[in-house]
């Protein structure tokens, strides 16, 4: 008997719900806490339906404190609102940027889907690409052609606009432009067309949820890693400073996810900037609301692990019996072991259900699980 029948068949479930220790749209289900951060969250967002300025959010958190599952709850708050278009993408790159910042702008431009806009918008779209100013021209004939070109066509313009092609000189001829997106003031432009664009189309706000800002000090030197922080300045700052007036345009908002050991190395950052002046200052001083996750109390622990137990990832929905019964003992084993890190948390249990189950347990308790880990030499 294969072990999913087994589990199956014994517990009437299909897999360890533990099994997944990754940050997940699915996992907003079983989402416990963090009331505070939410309601300072959900405040930002509900001001970007009629933004009057632009927004950073910080949300600071330890390795496994759930900083992704947090940017995808701002996420799926912000969908709730027809005026905010939020996008999730992460600062971490494939391999080493070539052009930091303006990989950083690709990234963007490639977290927004524009087939299923113009299939959305349908009626909207031409028009919205239309009032784009004629001072940028080359960016309204790039978006004319990633929403209604021929397929061929239409995906070298996306790639283009994504960053994925170099395009030579008959190439950038075939897609009606003279010049490449080569650097950051090109970009800018883009930029400022896509949030003209989104504007025609009833959005008041560009949310971006980045994620793993602390790959800024692993991914590039330390004389580019400021161009990323100018960058991020620049976003918030956005459309000030560009040379050509965009007219109305969407708003940006920022959510960054940063690990803590990330957000210390900004603050270092800032203070060797302090003599020599640098963009990290003035970043912090954009930085609107500021949230730190930290470890889940007891009793949020304890809701998390009941809120796995009952979910039947197969069915995608609640069941009414836990997988495995289990006792006050049980949470209280898993708590101090973990010190109420989610991550941690779900890793333990996933551990000891892998055994139990195995086993063919038919309750948690203190006993089985530290039986359970000390077999396999966990504890
Ligand atoms: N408040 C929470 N309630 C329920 N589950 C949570 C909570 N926070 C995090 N988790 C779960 O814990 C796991 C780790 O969370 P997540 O991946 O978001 O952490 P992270 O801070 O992004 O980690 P890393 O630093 O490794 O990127 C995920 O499975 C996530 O669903
Ligand atoms: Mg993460």
């Amino acid at each position: 008997m294969s072990e999913d029948t087994f589990i199956e068949k014994k517990y009437g479930l299909r897999e360890n719900p533990f099994v997944d220790q990754i940050a997940k749209e699915l996992w907003l289900s079983t989402w416990v806490n963090r009331q505070e951060q939410l309601a300072k969250w959900q405040a930002v967002i509900s001001n970007l339906r009629k933004p009057r300025k632009n927004y950073i959010v910080l949300i600071i958190g330890d390795y496994g404190e759930g900083k992704s599952q947090s940017l995808f709850k701002v996420v799926s708050e912000a969908k709730q609102h027809l005026e905010i278009y939020p996008t999730f993408f992460t600062f971490r790159g494939e391999q080493k940027p070539k052009a930091p910042g303006l990989e950083f702008m690709f990234r963007i431009f490639k977290s927004i889907d524009f087939k299923k806009l113009a299939k959305a918008h349908s009626r909207k779209i031409e028009a919205a690409i239309e009032a784009i100013p004629d001072d940028f021209d080359e960016v309204k004939t790039i978006l004319r052609k990633c929403c209604f070109a021929e397929p061929d066509l239409q995906n070298k313009a996306l790639y283009f606009l994504q960053g994925e092609i170099n395009p030579n000189k008959t190439e950038l001829k075939e897609m009606g432009i003279i010049r490449k997106i080569d650097d950051i003031d090109v970009a800018k432009e883009y930029l400022a067309g896509i949030l003209k664009v989104l504007k025609g189309l009833g959005f008041q706000t560009l949310l971006l949820a980045v994620d793993e800002v602390e790959y800024l000090f692993s991914l590039v030197p330390r004389p580019q890693q400021s161009i990323y922080v100018a960058l991020l300045r620049g976003l918030y700052d956005f459309p000030v400073g560009m040379m050509k007036d965009a007219g109305e345009i969407a708003r940006v908002t920022i959510f960054l996810a940063v690990s803590s050991d990330g957000y210390r190395r900004l603050n270092e950052m800032e203070k060797a900037e302090y003599a020599i002046g640098g963009p990290t200052r003035p970043l912090f001083d954009r930085i609107d609301v500021q949230t730190n996750l930290g470890v889940l109390t007891k009793e949020a622990a304890e809701e998390l692990i009941t809120k796995r137990l009952h979910f039947d990832r197969v069915k995608g929905r609640y069941a009414n019996q836990p997988l495995i019964p289990f006792d006050q003992t049980f949470i209280a084993f898993i708590w101090e072991l973990t010190k109420g890190n989610p991550r941690h948390i779900i890793n333990k249990c996933s551990h000891v259900l892998d055994a139990g189950i195995e086993m063919g347990i038919s309750q948690l308790t203190r006993i089985t699980a530290e039986k359970l880990l000390r077999d396999r030499r966990e504890l």
